[in-house]
């Protein structure tokens, strides 16, 4: 049996960063994303009997131990529902660079389930994907679904709540993404670790539990709406707070370099300006603008010109993960 699926990164307005419980990976506080259109990973799922072990490849080259064992977990889940015992094949790859904060573990591991419970035979609902991708990383479980979607932080002890949902389809309020991707290498410090760190050490910790659900609350009523000033007022604040928590953390986590910075001041200029423009970061050094079609090519051009911006992305507003029908994998993005 095998399966390819698709899925799309999606980039956090409401960020998580945190957990309440690290072995299920239950998220702390809620969050809410937009899923991207345009940047992908495809994932193949081969499940074979006369295999002796999982393997994982990345563009051909086998993945490192600790990246395989995260995905063997998540087939031991699906292997136990469908009461297999046999081994798979990963195969994925990736439109964009990897560890770099594009969100590559999002779309990686919503693929990968989507792709995985297929080959196992198995017919599941979006929530249940959505809890099983988030076991293997929690923004992962919010490329289940596309356009504007929430994740619940959930209060039950074994996560059966602790899921995403779908809140607006893309195309109901169809935005863009200029992405300023400033270093392509992988991130000193990735978010799992990351936020164990923040949450053992930073003083400030209990309250950005604390602000969550509000910062939830108001994005959730600016995109029913479709506030945009509402939604960017929001996203940078929750944007920002999540980044003081970060520098708070010892040792402080720095993810942005001086390109970030300034692309940050320029999208603020802009917007002080009059176009319909807002930031946000995630673990990493690239800045996500998030804007109104209209003033997209205006963003683009304004990101590009900042010194150390070594390429710009543009992406709409996308679709879940999903099954794809099998094809060359490797695509041009
Ligand atoms: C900054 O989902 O990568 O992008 O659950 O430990 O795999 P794990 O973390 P991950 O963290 C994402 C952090 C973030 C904010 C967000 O996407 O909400």
């Amino acid at each position: 049996m095998q399966a390819l699926a698709q899925a799309q990164p999606n980039i956090a307005l409401v960020k998580y960063w945190g957990k309440r419980d690290a072995r299920l990976n239950l998220p702390a506080t809620g969050s809410l994303s937009i899923t991207l259109e345009s940047l992908w990973t495809r994932t193949r799922v081969v499940v074979e009997d006369s295999l002796e072990a999982d393997t994982l490849s990345f563009d051909g080259r086998p993945a490192r131990a600790a990246q395989t064992e995260r995905v063997r977990r998540l087939l031991d889940d699906l292997r136990g529902r469908a009461g297999s015992r046999a081994c798979a094949r990963v195969e994925t790859t990736n439109s964009f660079p990897m560890g770099a904060g594009l969100a590559s573990s999002a779309s990686g591991f919503a693929a990968l389930v989507v792709a995985a419970t297929e080959a196992f035979g198995l017919a599941l609902d979006g929530a249940e994907l959505s809890r099983i991708a988030r076991a293997g990383s929690g923004s992962a479980a919010r490329s289940i679904f596309g356009g504007f979607v929430e994740m619940h932080r959930g209060v039950a002890p074994d996560g059966r709540d602790a899921h995403a949902s779908p809140l607006l389809a893309a195309e109901a309020w169809p935005l863009e993404v200029v992405i300023a991707i400033t270093s392509t290498g992988e991130k000193e410090v990735g978010s799992t670790e990351g936020m164990t760190r923040t949450a053992l050490t930073s003083p400030y910790y209990d309250a950005w539990v604390a602000g969550s659900d509000a910062d939830i609350a108001a994005a959730r009523d600016a995109v029913a709406a479709r506030d945009f000033g509402a939604l960017a007022d929001v996203s940078e604040h929750s944007c920002l707070r999540m980044h003081a928590l970060a520098l708070s953390a010892d040792p402080g986590i720095v993810y942005w370099n001086g390109a970030t910075v300034e692309a940050l001041r320029r999208v603020r200029d802009l917007r002080r300006s009059g176009s319909a423009v807002f930031f946000t970061i995630d673990a990493g050094p690239q800045l996500k603008a998030v804007c109104q079609p209209a003033d997209a090519q205006r963003v683009a051009d304004a990101l590009r010109d900042i010194p150390g911006v070594v390429k710009v992305l543009r992406s709409g507003l996308g679709a879940g993960a999903r099954l794809i029908t099998p094809e060359p994998l490797r695509a041009s993005a």
